[in-house]
């Protein structure tokens, strides 16, 4: 096997090589008989003629193997009772809903979209939670209108429920979110536990909000949640968090709050080049599971149900792009740009973050000669590159390239930027492929337009 696709498998002091989130590739790619690369059993290139590009795919199997990881490690390493809930902006379609519902897990949401997708996607009321640095009047009645748990952000949010919530009989279940003053190293944009962070209350003023709730007759505060950041490699930051989490728990306690939730958040990374080396799951996992269980028993405290909101290690590696090649610019002795049918408005990560993946040929995986090229999108921007610098075999246009990672945030962040229609999804499994978002046309860009009509008048 050729260096290119061996770096698609896990390392292999890995002991832990079935964890998804370690592989670049999604856990059932193959390449078959004729040295194409196929996942779930569809071949790329295949499913390139029949649905055209660019495309997003997400396996299936990858998804539901991640979910189980969660869940069984959970299971394994808390003694007390836990959820794992999809953080949904990672990804957030019927299809997905459906399939981590099934999986057992919750869902995280922020936003009426995300909410009505989980609720039509069949997940039940009770393992959704709202959350939101700027909640509008409207989300947070919808969410207390549907029994979801609403994760306290602000004074705001306290001050508009109060005007919601008409009956005491039916409280709205709270959870409050916190900085927990954590840093990590990731990316400043993906940061969200430093003091600094426009997310939640400070952990100085979290004692003054369990003083106020003891007044507060229309909700109850049943849990914490906070999140430190995301594509993290470390499991340092969550054991430190664990200790100021059960410190706020033993507080609320205090002051005679029903408790009994804490939130830790999401946040572990994938690998997305081989250079990458995230925890898997299961050892994530295990040192939060861990870590919660002493926290809490140095204190004396009751174990709480023990919540994580993973996104990004639950569809990241199931999802891939591909796209067709198109030109190609040589600048002598500088660089060679290969462009494709796709780019920023897809993935905007490259752009916003420098994030780098990994791509290969679709037909032709395995190849000796080291051609380096720019992986250029279709944008009108100098900086809408995809990759820099790869290596890739001798091709021609119409060749199908592939992206590999791309199921968190890439959908879900995409544009229509120069009003480039977004790609379709599909969902492979065991030789299937299903069409789970339709590919967006021009036509439908047009869709909210409106011309004036002493325009329509003066033509
Ligand atoms: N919970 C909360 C409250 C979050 O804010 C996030 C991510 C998650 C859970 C899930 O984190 P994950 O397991 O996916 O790391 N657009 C950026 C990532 C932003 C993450 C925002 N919050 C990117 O493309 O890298």
């Amino acid at each position: 096997m050729n260096f290119a696709m061996s770096t698609l498998r896990p390392f292999e002091k890995d002991l832990d090589k079935t964890s998804p989130n370690r592989n670049i590739a999604p856990i059932s790619t193959e390449i078959d008989t004729e040295e194409k690369i196929c996942v779930a059993g569809c071949s790329l290139s295949g499913l390139a003629q029949k649905y055209g590009t660019p495309l997003y795919i997400l396996d299936e199997l990858t998804i539901r193997k991640s979910c189980k990881e969660y869940r069984e490690s959970l299971s394994e390493y808390y003694p007390g009772e836990s959820m794992a809930l999809y953080a949904s902006k990672a990804n957030s379609s019927l299809a997905l809903s459906r399939i981590v519902a099934s999986e057992g897990m919750g869902i995280d949401v922020v936003s009426e979209g995300e909410l009505i997708t989980a609720l039509r996607g069949g997940v039940p009321t009770n393992k959704i939670i709202f959350h939101g640095n700027n909640k509008s009047f409207s989300e947070l009645s919808l969410a207390y209108n549907n029994n979801v748990i609403i994760v306290l952000d602000n004074q705001n949010d306290i001050k508009q429920l109060a005007s919601i919530v008409k009956s005491e009989e039916r409280k709205a279940r709270l959870m409050l979110r916190f900085t927990p003053g954590i840093e990590c190293h990731t990316h400043d944009y993906i940061k969200t536990g430093m003091l600094d962070s426009k997310f939640g209350f400070n952990y100085t003023e979290i004692e003054n909000i369990f003083v106020q709730f003891k007044n507060i007759k229309w909700g109850e505060l049943i849990g914490l949640h906070a999140h430190i950041g995301s594509q993290i490699f470390e499991v340092e930051p969550h054991r430190d968090l664990a200790d100021v989490m059960a410190k706020v728990l033993k507080m609320g306690r205090k002051y005679g709050h029903p408790i009994d939730i804490l939130n830790v958040g999401g946040g572990l990374g994938i690998r997305y080049i081989s250079s990458d080396d995230p925890p898997s799951i299961k050892s994530w996992v295990k040192v939060v599971s861990e870590a919660i269980f002493e926290a809490c028993n140095n204190r004396s405290l009751e174990l709480p149900l023990l919540m994580c909101e993973p996104g990004r290690s639950i569809v990241g590696t199931a999802g891939l792009t591909i796209y067709s090649i198109g030109s190609k610019k040589e600048i002598p002795g500088i660089k060679t740009y290969l462009a494709v049918d796709g780019g920023m408005s897809d993935n905007p990560r490259p752009i916003t973050y420098e994030s780098k993946y990994s791509a290969y040929l679709a037909d032709r995986p395995f190849f000796k000669e080291k051609n380096r090229v720019t992986i250029a999108g279709k944008h009108c921007e100098s900086g809408d590159v995809l990759l820099n610098d790869v290596l890739i075999p001798e091709c021609k246009c119409g060749d199908i390239l592939v992206v590999f990672g791309t199921g968190a945030y890439n959908f879900s962040m995409s544009s229509n930027y120069n009003r480039i229609p977004k790609p379709a999804s599909v969902l492979v499994n065991k030789g299937n492929s299903d069409l789970i978002q339709r590919r967006e046309l021009p036509e439908d860009l047009l869709r909210n337009d409106i011309l004036p009509d002493r325009f329509i008048a003066k033509d």
